[in-house]
């Protein structure tokens, strides 16, 4: 993948959202100026939580155009990206302590004309994902353990952020470097300055208080924190 630098890009976390009012949570969000919804596929196995599968990614899309990032915390990701695809995922982003064969996937999911992410927990080093590097559209580091939603931002992920920007910068400048777990206006802009460009934010966005103030918080955040420019 070549290209610029992508702009950076507030993608809000269904997770933390009220799951019987879904369409309202979209609304909110696309009128508040999110760039993208981040939908969180948990199996009860790679990580201990369960949460939901491609018919609630079937229902968000029809409800909204922006593009859905699916975040499959799940173990055997290769046998579920067909239906993740079809349900109306646009990006598909595994993990790379769920693949023996991380190539194997990043080519089945661009097989499907989807984007591909992968993703590291906190403690996973960025070896992990040398070998497909080059050819992905996103790299999610983890800020928190994943699972659950409204956790602390861990700080000493940071350096990884860091490292994996000066990767991307030489191999691959055009990907996303996604940051999701504890994000709000405080973490979001060392996040930036380490070289984020992607945000996930749940409980920052959808726990408390209006969800087109709580964004607007976020952008000016990064647009005053950060010295690149948002949109
Ligand atoms: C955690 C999920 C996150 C979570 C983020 O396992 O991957 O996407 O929903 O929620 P906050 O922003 O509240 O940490
Ligand atoms: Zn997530």
């Amino acid at each position: 993948m070549g290209g610029a630098r992508r702009p950076l890009r507030l993608a809000p976390s269904l997770l933390s959202a009220d799951f019987a009012d879904l369409a309202s949570a979209i609304r909110e969000a696309e009128t508040g100026g999110a760039d993208a919804f981040h939908l969180d596929v948990m199996d009860g196995h790679f990580v201990p939580n369960i949460s939901f599968g491609p018919a609630l990614v079937k229902a968000v899309r029809a409800r909204t155009r922006l593009p859905l990032d699916i975040h499959l915390m799940i173990s055997e990701p290769l046998r579920y990206l067909s239906a993740f695809r079809s349900a109306g995922g646009d990006t598909l982003v595994f993990h790379a302590e769920a693949s023996n064969d991380p190539s194997e996937v990043v080519r089945a999911a661009h097989d499907l004309g989807a984007e591909v992410g992968i993703a590291v927990r906190p403690a996973t080093p960025l070896e992990r994902v040398d070998p497909v590097l080059d050819r992905v559209d996103q790299l999610l580091v983890m800020s928190v353990e994943p699972g659950f939603s409204g956790q602390a931002f861990i700080p000493s992920v940071l350096p990884k952020v860091m490292a994996a920007r000066r990767q991307l910068d030489q191999r691959n400048p055009g990907a996303d470097l996604s940051i999701d777990g504890g994000i709000t206006v405080a973490t979001a802009v060392p996040a930036a300055r380490a070289g984020a460009t992607f945000f996930v934010c749940g409980n920052s966005v959808y726990g408390q208080g209006a969800v087109v103030d709580n964004l607007r918080a976020l952008r000016s955040a990064l647009a005053q924190g950060s010295s690149r420019a948002v949109p």
